[in-house]
């Protein structure tokens, strides 16, 4: 982290890849590491969490924000970043599975936010809103 400046893009991708050394994909062999930039400068990291019962991994993305939900933030999210192995795929930016645009979502719309998702990939990192990946979301606004 830039001493005292404020958390810029490539440092939040870097937290992104510190997190998916530690990512638990032993099935699939495929390391997911996302990281959530607050208001506050807060940064909250998760990897995906794989399981023997294949179809129970949870995605890094969804980790992360039920760390994050869970250690009481309420909105807030301003940038997210997500990175999957370099060596896989053809090296397009990876891009947030929708189940993960849906606990984004959540998220975001408990603070009114719209944050910025930093998919990176092998040359290339897209920036794209949230609300570009997942347009008329549902959401605890509509429950209110
Ligand atoms: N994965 C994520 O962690 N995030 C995504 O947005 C896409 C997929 C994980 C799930 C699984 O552990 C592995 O990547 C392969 O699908």
């Amino acid at each position: 982290m830039g001493s005292g400046a404020e958390m810029n893009e490539q440092e939040l991708i870097e937290a992104a890849k510190l997190a998916a050394k530690a990512a638990y994909a032993p099935y699939s062999d495929y390391q997911v590491g996302a990281a959530l930039l607050f208001d506050d400068g807060a940064v909250i990291t998760g990897t995906n969490v794989e399981n023997a019962s294949y179809g129970l991994a949870l995605c890094a993305e969804t980790v992360a924000i039920a760390k994050a939900l869970g250690e009481g933030r309420r909105g807030g999210l301003q940038m997210v970043a997500v990175t999957g192995p370099e060596d896989k795929g053809d090296g397009s930016p990876i891009t947030p599975c929708g189940r993960c645009r849906q606990v984004l979502n959540e998220m975001a719309q408990l603070g009114g936010t719209d944050p910025q998702v930093l998919c990176v990939g092998k040359d290339e990192v897209r920036r794209v809103q949230l609300s570009a990946l997942l347009p008329h979301a549902f959401g605890p606004a509509n429950l209110a």
